[in-house]
Parts: C-alpha cells; sequence; structure tokens
C-alpha cells in the first residue's frame, strides 16, 4: 500500500507522540512531509527533531496539493474552523478532540466532508489498543454474559498547576473534564456497546478563577478566569441495553481512573481509556477473578493509530474506525449531558452510531489492515 501523506497543523505538546508514532511505528501507513503552527519556531523545532522536509504557514500547507491528509493537533476551540478550511482545501482531516465545542459546527464538518467525498477522523484512538480491544472480545465472546451496566471514573488533578503551556485552555470549554477526558471514556464505552440513546447528568463549576500556584509555572502568581463545568456525573443509556454511569472531575488530587463492565455471568475491570494497554482483570459468577491476556496488540503509547486507520481506508476504500461520526456522538452525548443538568430532565439523543468494527487477529506488527 501506497503511504499517505500528512500535513501537521499544531506544534504543541501533544505533537510529539504523534510525530514519533508517525515518523515510526505507523510510516508503513502515512508519511509526514509538512508541518505547521501559529508559533513557527515551535513547528521549525518538531521538523528538525522528527525530520519533517516542510515547515510552512497555515495557508501554506493547505496549498500543497500533495497533502492528502491534515492532522489537526490545535487547541480545542479552533479544531471545526481548521477542519471545514482542510476540507476546503480538498484534504481528508483528522482531528484532535473534542471534535467541535457545538452541534452545528459538528455537523457542518460531516456534511462539507460528505459533500465532497472526503474522510473526517477524529481522537481518541486508544480504544485502538490492547486493553480496550481485547475488552470488546472479551464481552463479544460472553465472557461476562449479557452486560447490563457500567461504571467509569476520571478524577484527576486540578488543571490550574500551570505547567501545561497553554494551561487557560483547560479552564474553558472544550478543556473541561467532559469534553477534554470524556471522549477516552465515552469511546471505550461507544466501542464496547455502541451507540447511547438517552443521556442524563448533573454539571458543576466549583470556582470562577483560580490562582496559579505552582511556582514551576511560567504562569505563577496570576489569576486565570474559569469558565466551564468542572465536575460532572452523567448516567447514559445504551440502545443494547447498558445504562452506564460516567464521572469526570478535575477538581480532585493525582490520577484515578476506573472502567469496570458488569454483566449476567461476570464483572470485567477494563484499563483506563486514556492508555493503549493496561491490566484487565475478569471475575467470573463462580470463581476468582484473575488477570487476563491480551488479545491484541498495541499497550505502548500508540496514538497515531487512528490517522493510520484512516489512511487505510483512504488506500482501500472501506470504513475507518476512529470516525469523525464517532465523535459526533461522544459530542452530543457531552453537550446532553450538559443540557441535562440545565434543564433539569433526561435528554434523549438525536446522533447514533454504528460501533466501529473490532481490530481483526493476527495483524502483522505494526499494521492494522491485513
Ligand atoms: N497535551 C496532552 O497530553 C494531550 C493529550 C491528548 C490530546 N490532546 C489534545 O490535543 C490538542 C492539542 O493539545 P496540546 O496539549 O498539544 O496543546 P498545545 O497548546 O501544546 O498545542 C496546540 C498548538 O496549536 C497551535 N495553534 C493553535 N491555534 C492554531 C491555529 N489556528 N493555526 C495553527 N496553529 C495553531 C498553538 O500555537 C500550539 O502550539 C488539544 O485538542 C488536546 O485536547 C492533548
Amino acid at each position: 500500500m501506497a503511504r499517505v501523506k500528512v500535513g501537521v497543523i499544531g506544534a504543541g505538546v501533544i505533537s510529539n507522540i504523534y510525530l514519533k508514532n508517525c515518523t515510526g511505528m505507523w510510516s508503513q501507513a502515512v508519511e509526514v512531509t509538512a508541518i505547521a503552527d501559529l508559533v513557527h519556531e515551535l513547528a521549525v523545532q518538531r521538523a528538525e527533531a522528527y525530520g519533517i522536509a516542510k515547515v510552512y504557514t497555515v495557508d501554506e500547507l493547505l496549498a500543497d496539493p500533495t497533502i492528502e491528509i491534515v492532522l489537526n493537533l490545535t487547541a480545542p476551540a479552533v479544531h471545526a474552523a481548521l477542519n471545514l478550511r482542510a476540507l476546503e482545501a480538498g484534504k481528508h482531516v483528522y482531528t484532535e478532540k473534542p471534535f467541535a465545542l457545538n452541534r452545528e459546527d459538528a455537523e457542518a464538518v460531516l456534511q462539507l466532508a460528505e459533500a465532497r467525498g472526503l474522510l473526517v477522523g477524529c481522537a481518541p484512538d486508544t480504544f485502538l489498543g490492547a486493553g480496550i480491544q481485547t475488552c470488546i472480545k472479551l464481552i463479544d465472546d460472553g465472557w461476562i454474559g449479557r452486560p447490563y451496566a457500567a461504571s467509569s471514573t476520571i478524577v484527576m488533578g486540578n488543571a490550574w498547576d500551570g505547567l501545561h503551556p497553554n494551561f487557560q485552555n483547560f479552564l474553558k470549554l472544550g478543556g473541561d473534564p467532559l469534553m477534554d477526558m470524556g471522549p477516552y471514556y465515552l469511546t471505550a464505552l461507544i466501542a464496547m456497546f455502541g451507540p447511547v440513546h438517552r443521556v442524563t447528568g448533573s454539571a458543576q463549576q466549583l470556582r470562577q478563577e483560580v490562582r496559579v500556584e505552582n511556582p514551576g509555572s511560567h504562569a505563577y502568581g496570576q489569576t486565570v478566569p474559569v469558565s466551564a463545568p468542572t465536575n460532572v456525573s452523567a448516567v447514559l443509556d445504551f440502545d443494547n441495553g447498558v445504562v452506564a454511569t460516567l464521572q469526570a472531575t478535575k477538581e480532585s488530587f493525582g490520577y484515578m481512573p476506573r472502567l469496570e463492565v458488569y454483566g449476567t455471568e461476570g464483572n470485567l475491570v477494563v484499563p483506563d481509556p486514556n492508555f493503549f494497554g493496561g491490566p484487565i482483570l475478569l471475575r467470573p459468577a463462580h470463581g476468582e477473578p484473575r488477570e487476563v491476556a491480551y488479545s491484541h496488540p498495541y499497550t505502548e503509547d500508540s496514538r497515531g493509530a487512528g490517522i493510520a486507520d484512516m489512511a487505510y481506508a483512504v488506500q482501500l476504500q472501506r470504513p475507518h474506525r476512529a470516525s469523525g461520526r464517532l465523535a459526533q456522538h461522544v459530542l452530543d452525548i457531552s453537550l446532553g449531558v450538559f443540557e441535562s443538568s440545565q434543564t433539569e430532565r433526561h435528554m434523549t439523543l438525536t446522533t447514533s452510531v454504528v460501533r466501529p468494527a473490532p481490530l481483526p487477529l493476527g495483524l502483522h506488527h505494526h499494521r492494522l489492515d491485513r
């Protein structure tokens, strides 16, 4: 298969692992040929570190006819606008999450892509890792009987330690716990159970501003506004009958994730969907809990699996797994949870999605297709 040429927009923190993997483990599928960032110097640094031939402005990158996929690693507030520009320029798009900040922007991106015959993909792609793919196989093969419930918790420290160069983005909508961390858990749940039809939620914003008290921060001593919920509880009703809870907070300390699935014949402790691997614990109805071996590869940070899978989709004319429609459904769930909290009602969703196909067994090293 010919490699698909990728231009990266956004050379910030997360670009490092994408560039490492897209020029390494996923380089049978993609070839990164150009990079751009508003901060030109950052793009230059990344190009030097990962051997990328061209450093462009965004306009130059979009005008390069050799680039087939734009990989959008910018801040949440500009994802949708840049994705629209890339599609207008005739490129497929793979974007970091959140897919958009509102339903209108998400739908506009998908409709433009469909009208132009272009593909849209979106992070997270951690559900393509060994952890979640093995759990999907265990559930599909009946090891816990019929799943009826799941409990997911993402509890982490606050963003106001100010250590991220643009930590302010985590204090706004899009960087809040539900929109920033929720996609890992929601996407994993959809990959296991399929779509959600109803959500209920309660969202809290515990503070209006924060003072950066970490002397290690470039913003030490500054007071910064908070404009999004920092603690959210949700109940999700899946089409397949599973009722799941999701707790998403950045008001806590340290990092304490948890995802468990309960079935009529056993329980499953699922690895943290923020990562590709992690211990899997099966507790059968009769017998002791035991750790289960992986059925699938990719336990290390394999970010870029989603765009690599999309490159196969471009070349082989087959669906890709970390799709825009999946991300739109995740966004719809998150916005529905906020709306439920505001209106004090259950929210019935208007979007749905086909569960992404599990990865086949026995794939060759660093391949996502046969
Ligand atoms: N940092 C992480 O650990 C992490 C992990 C997973 C996903 N993400 C997601 O990745 C995205 C980027 O996160 P990050 O941590 O790398 O942020 P970052 O702030 O470090 O990087 C974003 C980069 O985008 C550039 N940028 C912003 N607007 C632009 C525009 N209009 N045109 C060109 N460049 C522009 C900025 O200059 C910056 O260098 C976010 O959506 C985030 O949710 C981050």
